[in-house]
């Protein structure tokens, strides 16, 4: 890290897009907006692993209302920069979730192939209802439509890093969002 907020990282520079503070108060609003319209009913969150680590972490510490945690994987990009849009699940649930106030959770929607993909795995368990959350969508990218209740930023074409998301399984501890320097 410089002074003018970039780093390099497998050989790319990135510079911040999202920082931190606006990060953290898009979360507060989305764990609130959750507060709101699931109060009384318990919600749990379905964490999407491993991207969405850390914005469900900080989510779920937004939210004051009961609510329960658990988590998928599946796999699909590897080091790729863009979506292959092949998925596989590589971790299911444990929770029991027939009757229950299910919310699935990701760090990003891109092509939106792993959004329906898990919204098609949740539907079989039979939930009372069902929603999505995610930090980031890439309207542009966007290939099938699946419905997104809670937004956190809509977000040009962009390879982004930080903030759970990696490059090449590097970069997911950086508490900001980066793209690469030349981008945009
Ligand atoms: C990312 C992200 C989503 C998916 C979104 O996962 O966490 O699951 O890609 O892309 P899509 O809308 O085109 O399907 P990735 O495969 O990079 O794994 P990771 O979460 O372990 O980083």
């Amino acid at each position: 890290m410089n002074e003018n907020q970039s780093l390099t990282l497998r050989g790319d520079t990135f510079r911040i897009y999202l920082d931190r503070k606006t990060i953290q108060e898009r979360v507060a609003e989305l764990g609130r907006m959750i507060s709101t319209d699931y109060d009384g009913r318990k919600p749990i969150l379905i964490g999407v692993l491993n991207g969405a680590f850390m914005f469900l972490a900080d989510l779920m510490r937004s939210i004051d209302i009961e609510c329960e945690v658990d988590f998928l994987k599946l796999s699909s990009y590897g080091v790729e920069k863009i979506s292959s849009g092949v998925v596989h699940e590589l971790k299911k649930i444990d929770a029991p979730i027939e009757g229950r106030h299910v919310i699935v959770v990701e760090d990003i929607v891109d092509t939106g192939l792993s959004m329906q993909f898990i919204m098609d795995i949740m539907k079989k368990y039979r939930p009372a209802s069902l929603s999505a959350a995610t930090l980031l969508h890439k309207t542009a990218a966007t290939r099938v439509e699946v419905p997104l209740q809670y937004v956190g930023f809509k977000i040009k074409n962009l390879f982004v890093i930080g903030y759970g998301l990696d490059y090449g399984q590097l970069g997911r501890n950086l508490p900001d969002i980066y793209i690469i320097e030349e981008e945009e």
